[in-house]
């Protein structure tokens, strides 16, 4: 089976193609079109072109077609679990979890496209402002460039596809090299909405050939990307006057104080935050640091519960785990927690690959901050456990990083958990929850190298579009 790029409403072959293979089987599941600069040209024009029907669009036509969009995907939701199951190893449960989330990023857009609006500006407040009426529009910015990870194939490519949409501009997508099926399963749910002809184009292809022109060329508007620090700081660093959000990685702490009681669902939330599609989730928590007098009490009961979790077929009901998205990735795993032990760490559970790929949840405690499991973004199913013995220790502990996107807290003590609110450095914090929370309105994105810009519909909607000012001189 070929897949061929989407281009202006049309299937396009193109010059050369790429194998895909299975994390889990290894097999080949498809060969996949490869975007060279010919193509990204003809995507980008394809998309100038259309920018102004969609700008021209009212927003109730908009937000059917987003309505709509996202009743398709309900009536197909099996078929789409199956196919992030088969490209990107995610276990067809947490499969099935991303589809519904983004039938409801899809909804959102819907209903965020009839809420875009300005303010009145009261002039008269500066000398020489008076005898105005004045009032801001929110015009759509254009063409985005949307460049998304593997993975969430379908539900971050929505957080890109839909505010664009709902705010009326066009997009030129290239999905991640290793799940780019879900993204071009997209081409046919929005042509049968009602999306016009080259609104949507999708290129899978090179980052340095197409995601390196949709950076660079002037007929792109915005670029709105997510994925690792290195690379959006170098987009954000060639992108000149072009409008830029990026949600990148992240070290995710969280707190557990001893006023906390150590339930079972805490303990859950902990297995699923750390663990859960192997941990490849920019929020995953990486770091937990717990009270010094909780701390026995919480590495029990947590490893016993990280050991119930399966690893398997990602297609077996019953599996929780399965294999990381390439094999290289899981050695890096095995690199890590081999430096980290090498270094004086404890392997509570895990901590030896099962097969060249699959790497199980592993628990590591007494891991020097310097170390890369500590430092450094995992996005693998790695979590350290430090105890600690003030809170100012701990939010300390948790700041002392290069990113700053989610973190958590819990406590009984509201003082605690405001302290933490204040002085955790992140996007955003959860109070007696963990910092995997998510639901797909509100705003989402982080500080220091974790990004810039929010996501969120309605915020990643004012990210892409442009203020204007209309003054009337009465
Ligand atoms: C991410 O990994 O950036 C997204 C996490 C989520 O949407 O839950």
């Amino acid at each position: 089976m070929i897949k061929h790029l989407y281009i202006n409403g049309q299937w396009k072959e193109a010059a050369s193609n790429m194998e895909l293979t299975s994390p889990f089987t290894g097999e080949v599941i498809a060969k996949v079109a490869q975007a060279d600069e010919a193509d990204t040209d003809e995507a980008i024009q394809a998309a100038r072109a259309a920018a102004v029907a969609m700008a021209s669009m009212p927003a109730h036509r908009r937000s059917a077609i987003l309505e709509k969009a996202a009743s398709l995907l309900e009536d197909r939701k099996e078929e789409m679990s199956r196919i992030l199951a088969l490209e990107a190893a995610k276990p067809i449960k947490t499969a099935r979890g991303e589809i519904a989330r983004t039938i409801q990023t899809y909804t959102f857009s819907a209903m965020e496209a009839c809420r875009i609006h300005g303010e009145t500006v009261p002039l008269d407040a500066a000398p020489g402002g008076e005898g105005r009426i004045a009032f801001t529009l929110r015009k759509p910015i254009g063409v985005v460039g949307a460049i998304t990870p593997f993975n969430f194939p379908f539900n971050l490519v929505a957080h890109k596809v839909g505010p664009a949409i709902a705010a009326g501009n066009t997009v030129v997508l290239k999905p991640a090299s290793q799940t780019p099926l879900s993204a071009l399963a997209l081409a046919d749910i929005f042509a049968e909405a009602g999306l016009p002809a080259g609104a949507l184009n999708i290129i899978p292809g090179k980052g340095s050939i197409v995601g390196e022109k949709l950076v660079k060329d002037p007929r792109i508007a915005a670029i709105t990307f997510t994925g690792s620090p290195d690379v959006g700081i170098a987009m954000k660093n060639k992108a000149g006057l072009k409008r830029v959000t990026l949600e990148l990685g992240s070290n995710s702490g969280l707190i557990i104080d001893d006023t906390a009681d150590i339930t079972q669902d805490l303990v859950d939330r902990c297995v699923l935050g750390a663990f859960a599609f192997s941990g490849q989730v920019c929020i995953s928590i990486q770091r937990i640091f717990v009270h010094a007098v909780k701390f026995n009490e919480f590495a029990e009961r947590f490893k016993e519960a990280t050991e119930k979790l399966i690893v398997g077929d990602p297609f077996d009901e019953h599996t929780d785990l399965s294999a990381m998205i390439s094999v290289k990735e899981a050695e890096r795993m095995q690199e890590w927690v081999d430096s980290a032990v090498a270094r004086g760490s404890v392997v509570l559970t895990g901590g030896e690959a099962i097969r060249p790929g699959v790497f199980p949840p592993t628990i590591l405690t007494n891991v020097p901050k310097q170390e890369p499991v500590s430092c450094q973004e995992v996005f693998g199913p790695i979590v350290t456990l430090s105890a600690f013995d003030t809170l100012d220790e701990a939010i300390h502990a948790v700041n002392d990083s290069r990113y700053g996107l989610q973190a958590g807290i819990y406590t009984r003590d509201i003082q605690a958990a405001m302290r933490a609110a204040e002085q955790l450095e992140v996007g955003g914090v959860m109070i007696n929850d963990f910092p995997t929370f998510r639901v797909d309105h509100m705003p989402y994105g982080g500080v220091k190298e974790s990004g810039f810009g929010r996501e969120g519909i309605k915020y990643a909607i004012e990210e892409m579009t442009e203020l204007k000012l209309i003054s009337i001189k009465l």
